[in-house]
Formats: structure tokens, sequence, C-alpha cells
């Protein structure tokens, strides 16, 4: 992936999505151990010997880790570049996931989880940002929601993964090998990140922000062509002038009053495509299978439909982000998670869970998340913030989206045992239905637009409200 220089008139789009692809294998990973984990945990729990409690810790303390890196993110990936953190955070989650595959106690192994989870969180919040950051305009919901697209193929492969190998023997030699095999076969992709990542460049933004135009130059030229790199430079330049010499953005600056609805924008996003629920899905898909009557063989193939689904839509919401937009994808996708999992609620509030009612309102869920808040909100994190606080506030974003995850995923079982499934989906039809008027009311479209033209929009936005105030004032 040299960077010699694109002579065509337009973007080199082979380019772009090339060096994409790679900061996307992150989340390829991320999704991957969401379900080896799941084919693998109750293995774990033999080995081990875990009460629900402590597995349930095994399974979640790696999303401590990704909340703890993803906080990271933001400042690392400011002061060192994202490419360089993006090496180290490939370095944590390889190791962390190939030794703890190894590992022989179970403190080993939750630490060994942690280290992996570390380097999940860093690149989930600066693969997306990399690739708002490379991408032109007209194709940056695509390349970003790449990162989407490899989450759920990982999920899938996974999934996949897990049924042949705990299916090729009995469950002796899964409790005492399959299990490893498992987990351990992720360190493939995390060495492929690793190698592919040496071969990709650094983000012009950051090369420029940091003094070194005649570095983001060359690449900038091979991404844009001669034409549009050299206004591209112009555009960066300008929209960083106003920040010459104020050092790195602070958290005190993140939070001050003029990025207050951005950042509440942003963070609300961030905790809205958790808690209504994908997760409980993604994770406990089987157990609730199982709860409407499928045997094991039945809820397991179910899952695999869910996967399929998920990896389907995906695929149908980055053909249509930049072309629909990102407001209507996720007010369409909304409103129909908010029917789907009221009916779910209904079918088990009246009983009527045996027939085919349930698996599909959750196939129609998982469409309608994987379309709108699995996607988008991935893409609106990475490109709504000023350049200023970006890496910053998209850190802070993904830690919310992180932490949200661990109080779902945790609270799920005990949910389900108290309130029952009929409450608990409810509740979270109630998250989406409020997903969809906050989405309506507070979020703009950014489809098309430049970075510098979204950081603009906000600039008006904010003097447009500051002339209102004193003729409100008056009399
Ligand atoms: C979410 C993950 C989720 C996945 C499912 C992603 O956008 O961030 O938490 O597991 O979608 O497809």
């Amino acid at each position: 992936m040299s960077t010699t220089k694109n002579t065509q008139s337009g973007p080199n789009l082979k380019f772009v999505l090339l060096i994409s692809a790679v900061a996307a294998l992150g989340g390829f990973l991320s999704g991957f151990d969401t379900s080896a984990m799941s084919g693998a945990n109750g293995f774990l729990k033999q080995r081990f010997d875990l009460g629900t409690g402590m597995l349930g810790w095994t399974v979640s303390c790696l999303i401590i880790g990704c909340t703890v890196g993803a906080a990271f993110a933001g400042t690392l990936g400011d002061r060192l570049g994202r490419k360089k953190v993006m090496i180290g955070a490939g370095v944590l989650f390889t190791a962390g996931m190939g030794f703890s595959a190894l590992a022989s106690s179970l403190p080993l192994f939750i630490a060994l989880r942690m280290i992996e989870g570390l380097g999940l969180g860093l690149t989930s919040a600066l693969g997306p940002l990399y690739n708002a950051e490379v991408a032109p305009a007209r194709y940056r919901g695509r390349l970003v929601a790449l990162n989407q697209l490899a989450v759920v193929s990982g999920i899938l492969l996974g999934s996949l993964l897990s049924f042949g190998i705990t299916g090729m023997s009995e469950a002796s030699w899964n409790t005492s090998t399959g299990w490893r095999v498992l987990l351990g076969s992720g360190v493939v992709p995390g060495i492929l990140f690793l190698s592919l990542l040496s071969l990709v460049p650094e983000s012009p933004r950051w090369l420029i922000k940091h003094g070194k135009p005649e570095k983001a130059l060359p690449i900038l030229l091979k991404i844009h062509g001669e034409e549009l790199a050299r206004q591209e430079v112009l555009d960066i330049k300008a929209s960083f002038a106003e920040e010459a010499g104020m050092g790195h953005a602070s958290f005190k600056e993140l939070f001050a009053n003029k990025h207050r609805t951005i950042l509440l924008i942003g963070v609300l996003m961030a905790v809205f495509q958790q808690i209504t629920g994908i997760n409980a899905i993604m994770y406990y898909a089987p157990e609730i299978f199982r709860q409407t009557g499928a045997g094991t063989s039945g809820s397991l193939t179910q899952t695999v439909f869910v996967g399929l689904t998920n990896l389907i839509f995906t695929i149908l919401s980055l053909w249509l982000v930049d072309k629909a937009g990102r407001k209507r994808l996720i007010l369409i996708g909304s409103a129909v998670m908010t029917l789907s999992l009221t009916v779910i609620g209904y079918a088990f509030h009246s009983g009527n869970t045996a027939g085919p009612l349930v698996l599909a309102a959750i196939l129609i869920y998982v469409a309608a998340f994987a379309v709108s808040l699995g996607a988008v909100v991935w893409v609106i994190l990475a490109e709504i913030f000023p350049s200023r606080i970006r890496g910053l506030a998209t850190a802070v974003c993904t830690m919310a989206l992180w932490a949200a995850n661990f109080a779902v995923s945790q609270s799920f079982p005990s949910l389900l045992a108290s309130a029952g499934p009929a409450a608990t989906f409810w509740l979270f039809a109630g998250a989406s239905l409020f997903a969809f008027v906050f989405t309506w009311g507070a979020v703009p479209e950014t489809k098309g637009k430049s970075l510098d033209e979204i950081e603009a929009m906000w600039q008006e936005k904010r003097e447009h409200k500051d002339s209102l105030k004193p003729s409100l004032q008056k009399p």
C-alpha cells in the first residue's frame, strides 16, 4: 500500500477501501470474541468450576478492559497518532487473546481478557475515527460502517467456528482443549491486523494537525487525486488555523458549554445503541430461543440465522448510509425496532412463544438494528465532532457505549429472572422509542458533508442560537 501519487481525477477508492478495511479488522476481532466466548463459556464453566456470577464476570471482564481502553483512545491517539496507537492496541488484543487461550488459572485468564479488552477498546474508538479521517466525504458513511461489517462478520465466523470446533469432539475434550483452540484462533486475524497495519499510512489530518503537511500531501494525493488533494490540505489547515498554539484539547475544553449539545448527542446515541437491547440478543440468543421451547440444536441454528441476518442487513446499511442519510436510517430502524420488541414482549406476555412469531420478530429486530443504530451510530460518532475535540469526544462516547454494553449484558439475566421476558423486552422497546424521538428532534443530517463542513454547520448553529438570545430577552 505505497503512497505513490494518484494521477486519476477522482478519489482512489481501491486504496481507501484497502486501508479502511485494515483499520476495521479490530472490529472483526471484537465480534469474533463475542461469539467465540458464548460458544466457549459452557466449557469454561466446567473447566474452572464457575458459578453463575463468576461466569458472567469471566465473560464481561473484557468489556471493562474495552471501556478503559476506549477512555484512553482519545488522548493517546491525539498525541501519538492514530496508527501507532492502533499497532499498540493490536499487540494488546492479539497477545491477550492468544495467552488467555493458554491460561492455566482463572485469575490469569481474567487478567489476560482484560488486556485483550484494552486493545479492543482502543481500536473500537480509533478504527472508525481513522476511516472517517481518510475518507472522501461522499463515501465516508460506508467506509466508517466497514467497521460494523467487520464486527458482524467476526460474530458470524466466531459462531460458525464454535459450532465446528465444539461439535468435533466430546465434552471432555472441549472442556480441556476445545475452548482453547476456539479462543486461540483469534490470534490469526490479530496477526493479520498487525502485519497489514504496518503498511497503511498515518491519518493525513493528524499529520497536518501536528505540523507535518509535507508528509500528509502524498497520502492525500494518493486518496483524492491532484486537484482535490491540494484543496483538502487548504481546508484542513484552515480548520486547524484557529487552534494554532492551543496545544492538545483537554477534558475541560471538551465539557465546555459550547460543546455541550454535540457531546450529549454523541453520548446518547452511543448509549441508545446498547440500551435498545442488541447484546441481550447477541450474548443470550440461544438461551432466549430455548425459553421459547426450541431444543439445543434448534436454538443454535436459530442463532446462526440471527448472525446471517445481521450480516446481510449490515451490508444493506453500508449501501444506504451515504444515499438515504444517517438520520433517515436511524428513524426507520428505531421505529421498526420499537414495534418488533413490543411484539416479542407481547408473545412472552401471552405465552404465545411456541410458533415462529418470536423468531420472526427477533430477526426483524436484528435487521432493523443492523441497518440503523448498528452501523450508523459508529458513523455519527466518528464524524460529528469538530476536529479539535474529535479524538477525545469519540473516545468518551465509545467509552459510554462500552459501559452501557456492560450494564445491559450484566443485568439482562437477572432482569429476565425478576421482571420476566415480557417486561424486559418492553423496556428495550421503550428505549428504542426514545431513540426515535431523540433522533427526530436533535440529530442533524451529515450525509455528503465534508468533516470541515460539518464543523462549520455546528458553528452556524451556535451563532444562530446566540443571535436569538438577546431578541428573546426583549420585552
Ligand atoms: C455494537 C455491538 C454489537 C454489534 C452487533 C455493534 O454496533 O456496538 O455492541 O454486539 O453491533 O452487531
